[in-house]
Order: structure tokens, then sequence, then C-alpha cells
């Protein structure tokens, strides 16, 4: 499949995330973009109004894009718990509340895990999702799916990081997300595989439409 190029200049990170934004620009900080970010643009907050992941990341950048006129990039991600049939999923930020209160996310995800007697590690399976969607002033789409499975521990650990991070520990690895520096969580340079679901879907987004 042939995908767009994205030409260097102004590109607008369709978030009004802090943790993500900062993410998003580490991740793009080789590249030589411009980045701003649609918080810096006072650009409007969509509503999520999608039911998945693609259509809310598709809405964000679709809205950046056609408010900015500049190419808008959005990450619609979240943290997807097999035992509580992939909740929080899309709804992860709003589990926090009004208050972006995350400790009190993962204490409920601990408490439904607890519920359903979820104890063993192949009974607390857990994934972190990002969908990326790249829109061009023209309407044009780009959009790629990161995915990292691991486990649900508990207490959380780690105070890096952001959302979830705390009581997610990758597959293969000893520490949760929240006691990696992002350089491990992103787990990616650009010879080596990918770690975090974000760097993932950023590594397929950048051989498709940035690096070549
Ligand atoms: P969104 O802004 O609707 O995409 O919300 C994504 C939510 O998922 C965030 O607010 C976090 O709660 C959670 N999330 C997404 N990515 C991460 C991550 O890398 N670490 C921890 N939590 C994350």
């Amino acid at each position: 499949m042939s995908h767009r190029k994205l030409e260097p200049g102004r590109l607008v990170v369709a978030s009004h995330n802090k943790g993500k934004i900062r993410e998003i620009n580490e991740l793009l900080a080789p590249f030589g973009f411009d980045v701003v970010s649609a918080g810096d643009l006072d650009l409007p907050e969509p509503e999520e109004t999608g039911t998945t992941f693609e259509a809310n990341a598709e809405l964000k950048a679709r809205a950046a894009a056609e408010a900015s006129g500049l190419p808008s990039l959005a990450d619609d991600s979240g943290f997807c718990v097999a035992a509580l049939g992939g909740d929080p999923g899309i709804y992860s930020a709003r589990w926090a509340g009004p208050d972006k209160d995350f400790a009190m996310a993962m204490r409920n995800v601990e408490e439904k895990l607890q519920e359903k007697g979820a104890v063993s590690a192949d009974q607390r399976r857990g994934s972190f999702v990002a969908v990326l969607a790249l829109v061009w002033p023209d309407g044009h789409l780009e959009q790629f799916r990161g995915e990292v499975e691991g486990e649900v521990v508990w207490p959380p650990c780690g105070e890096k990081g952001f959302g979830y991070d705390p009581i997610f520990r990758p597959d293969g690895h000893e520490r949760t997300f929240g006691e990696m520096t992002s350089e491990e969580k992103h787990g990616w340079s650009r010879t080596e595989p990918a770690l975090s679901h974000r760097a993932r879907a950023f590594q397929m987004f950048a051989r498709a439409c940035l690096e070549g």
C-alpha cells in the first residue's frame, strides 16, 4: 500500500493531554518538524463520540486540520484489561474523572479485578493501545495502530510516565512503565523495534510517511 509522505514544516499535535504531547514531541524530535499543539493554538477539544480508537483518533486529527489548515497528528489511546472485557479501553481518560485522578482510576481497575477474583498472572493480562491518525488539510487520512501486551500489577510502582503507567508491566520486562524513563518506555530507535504502544504506532507512521 502506498502512503502519502509528510513534508517537513508545521505540524499540529491534536491533543490537550500533556503526558501524550510530551511523548509525541519526543518521538517527533529526530524529524525536524515545527510542532505546535492544539492547546497552543487554542483549538477547541472535540468531543470523543467514536466507539473505537480509530474513530476517535480520526475525529481529533480532522478537527485540528480543519481548524488550523495544517497537517494534524492525533493519538487515541487507552488501557485494555482482558478480564474486564477490554475496559477501560476508549474510556481510559474518563475513568479518571474531571480531576484526572489516575490514582482513583487505577484503584478502580484493581477493585474490579478483585471482584472477578483475578489474582494469577494469566487472569491479569492487559494491553495499551495507541492509534495515530494523520490528517492533511485536504482531508487525506493515514492511520497506524500500536499495541503492547503485559500484566496489570498492584500496588502501583513508579512515578514516571502518566495515566495507568504504574500498574502496567510489559511482557519481557521486570519494571512497570511508571518505573521507566521515557527512552526506555519508547524503546525506540530508527533500527530497534519499539516497546510502547505509542512508539510502535509511531514507528509504523515514521516508516510510512516520514522516511524514504
Ligand atoms: P485519550 O486522550 O482519549 O486518547 O485518552 C487516553 C488515556 O489512556 C489517557 O488519559 C491515559 O489515561 C491512558 N493512556 C494512554 N496512553 C497511555 C500511556 O502511555 N501510559 C499511561 N496511560 C495511557
